[in-house]
């Protein structure tokens, strides 16, 4: 593991120690152990890709100056509300979406002893990002724009969430409304402004500046997270659950998916009406009836077109980027998902 890493890992149990003896709340060792046990399933266990990015976007802004101890504390502490947030919206999705596994073991909801208990540790989690921010932030000139940072980014985050629950009472009508520009409109809400442009604007407030000053960043940042959330879809049907740790629902929960959509865009009349037959069951051989269906429409094929267009298309936006450094970020954030498995 790298030093920074290491770093990042390692401010976990600190600030975790911290929310246990907040003194807004008189806990006791019942709820604290909850609350822990809570912690430790459902925050450290992913790729941590998103909370690692605000410590490295932070470094390459540096240009290569070492960090202080200080910046490294920060900026980890930064990251890991990023990876709070995220664990807040996957505790309560995995509800929504009737879930079963996340990170290689139960979704949190699924054990026998949590079941709904999972919606106000959802709401926990939540809760513990403005006391992480007001334990570390609060005499930082940029605290109120962090503050005001983390809240946008929530509730565009919701209404993404609101549109992928809402679109599926649409497409059980009629199937055929699904389509490119209405995926897009979800994915970047639900997705791209939490895990890609929240990092990195975290660690540009950090470094002074100003968010309005970085408009074509922000653009970059966000189709960088819509080529991330059909990556997801793909994985999703043809990914290795035991890689990805996580079994897909997309097809039975009659979502708008990437793969639906092209598949909608290129069948015939008879294939059409396969998938409305067999799209959105929980069967598992209407569900295979779907994936068949999308093997011989070589939806695999488009997607690596999709995949490799979208590559050329952020490379080129990315240098055209007027600071190295502003490039070094966006590269390095795109290098890490490029063809990923996972
Ligand atoms: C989840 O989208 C988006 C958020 C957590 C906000 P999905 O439902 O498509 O993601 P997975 O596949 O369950 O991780
Ligand atoms: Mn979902
Ligand atoms: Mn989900």
């Amino acid at each position: 593991m790298d030093d920074l890493k290491s770093s990042f890992v390692e401010q976990y149990t600190h600030i975790k120690h911290e929310l246990l003896s907040d003194p807004a709340f008189d806990s006791t060792d019942s709820s604290r152990k909850w609350v822990e046990r809570m912690l430790d399933y459902t925050v450290p266990g992913g790729k941590l890709n998103r909370g690692l990015s605000v410590v490295d976007s932070y470094k390459l802004l540096k240009e290569g100056k070492e960090l202080t101890t200080e910046e490294i504390t920060l900026s980890c502490s930064l990251g890991w509300c990023i990876e709070w947030l995220q664990a807040y919206f996957l505790v309560l999705d995995d509800i929504m979406d009737n879930s079963q596994t996340r990170r290689s073991q139960p979704c949190w909801y699924k054990l026998p002893e949590v079941g709904m208990i999972a919606v106000n540790d959802g709401i926990m989690l939540r809760n513990h990002i403005p006391r992480i921010l007001k334990m570390r932030f609060r005499d930082k000139p940029y605290y109120v724009d962090l503050l005001d940072l983390f809240n946008e980014v929530e509730f565009q985050t919701t209404c993404g969430q609101m549109i992928d629950l809402i679109t599926t009472l649409e497409g059980e009508k009629d199937l055929s409304k699904y389509s490119l520009p209405i995926h897009r409109r979800i994915v970047q809400y639900k997705t791209a402004y939490y895990s890609f442009y929240l990092p990195v604007a975290c660690a540009l407030l950090m470094f002074g500046e100003n968010l309005d000053n970085h408009a074509e960043v922000k653009n970059i940042l966000v189709e960088m997270g819509i080529y991330f959330q059909v990556q997801d879809d793909y994985l999703d049907c043809f990914g290795d659950p035991e890689v990805i740790g996580k079994i897909g629902t997309d097809i039975e929960d009659f979502k708008c998916s990437w793969l639906v959509v092209k598949a909608l865009e290129s069948c015939n009349e008879e294939q059409k009406k396969l998938l409305r037959e067999n799209y959105g069951k929980a069967d598992q051989a209407n569900v295979a009836k779907v994936k068949e269906l999308y093997k011989e429409l070589d939806i695999e094929g488009a997607f690596l077109e999709y995949e490799s267009s979208s590559y050329k298309k952020l490379t080129s936006a990315i240098e055209a980027q007027p600071s190295k450094a502003v490039q070094a970020v966006l590269k390095s954030f795109l290098g890490k998902i490029y063809k990923r498995q996972k």
